[in-house]
């Protein structure tokens, strides 16, 4: 049996980008499974950039209610905070220790230095090692630009295994075959960081003005972002019937309606979790619970093969 982890970022609410490109793939998959699956909220890997109005506690909670609400089925996996599992922390630096400083300058992440102002940014891919090794992951469920960072978990846990004792599992990581980029209202790949998403959590309002902005250059292109956007959403008949609607303007409302009717339970149940913290502080309490009793085993192995005990 296989161990299945995956873990999203706490830096913004989830977008339809991210919820049709991995979280619904995800949710899919553990609600059929009978294998584990380890759900994390990566709210350390947030810290990295962190905006001074930011509330980490309440974005790990607005995740945690994404999930719930897309459907997740929660007795099925074990959802976490990765800031309540200190262990990840313990396990990172072990992991520092295995891997060459100049590999890491290599790194993608790195090479983009732009968004490289701090220390933790540049280690960024050790801690999120120590979240998939912690567990021995067999399969790491992510999206196309995360495989440079399971590629280098998997050489720090091989040269581990080789240098000291075999202790580590080698993880692969999983791309869900057909998982297509989401293209985002500008046409580039749908990401928080361009400014382009459309956010099916926020307010009708601010969702129509997302979707009002898409761009668009002329009235019956049939490549532009309106049709590419509702193709990937709807079923092939409701397409088919949008089609015809060639002006702009009036697909942009009718892409809008479409979306708050095909999210609309989605939405509701959202609202509720994020109403009701209760429930889910106690989720994330019980997954917290279970998911450290595990990672002590896994310390307990590493310090010993390192020979702290
Ligand atoms: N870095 C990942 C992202 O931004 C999130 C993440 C953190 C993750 N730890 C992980 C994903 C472990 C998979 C496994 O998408």
């Amino acid at each position: 049996m296989s161990i299945i982890l995956t873990g999203i970022q706490s830096t913004g609410i989830p977008h339809i980008g991210n919820i049709l490109g991995v979280m619904l793939p995800i949710i899919e998959i553990v609600n059929n499974s009978l294998e584990s699956v380890f759900i994390l909220i990566a709210d350390l890997h947030s810290l990295t950039s962190l905006k001074q109005s930011y509330n980490i506690k309440d974005y790990s909670y607005k995740i945690a209610s994404a999930w719930l609400a897309c459907g997740l089925k929660i007795y099925k996996a074990i959802l976490y905070r990765q800031s309540d599992i200190t262990q990840v922390t313990e396990l990172f630096w072990y992991l520092n220790c295995f891997f060459p400083y100049r590999r890491l300058k290599l790194s993608h992440s790195f090479k983009d230095k732009k968004k490289m102002n701090n220390t933790g940014m540049f280690t960024y891919p050790i801690l999120m090692a120590a979240d998939i090794l912690l567990f021995d992951s067999n399969k790491v469920y992510v999206g196309k630009d995360q495989l440079q960072h399971i590629e280098i978990t998997r050489k720090i846990a091989k040269k581990i295994n080789n240098l000291i004792k075999n202790i580590l599992i080698i993880p692969e990581a999983k791309i869900k075959k057909d998982s297509m980029s989401i293209p985002g209202i500008d046409g580039y790949k749908m990401s928080k960081s361009r400014k382009n998403t459309i956010n099916i959590f926020y307010s009708k309002k601010e969702i129509k003005k997302q979707i009002m902005s898409i761009h668009t250059t002329s009235y019956n292109d049939k490549n532009h972002m309106i049709y590419k956007i509702y193709k990937i959403l709807s079923k092939k008949n409701d397409f088919l019937s949008f089609k015809k609607k060639t002006a702009y303007k009036k697909a942009k409302i009718e892409l809008y309606k479409y979306i708050i009717n095909r999210f609309s339970y989605e939405r509701k149940k959202y609202k509720f979790y994020l109403k009701n913290k209760k429930i889910i502080k106690s989720i994330l309490y019980k997954g917290t619970k279970k998911a450290s009793k595990i990672a002590n085993i896994t310390i307990k192995r590493i310090r010993n093969a390192l020979k702290f005990n």
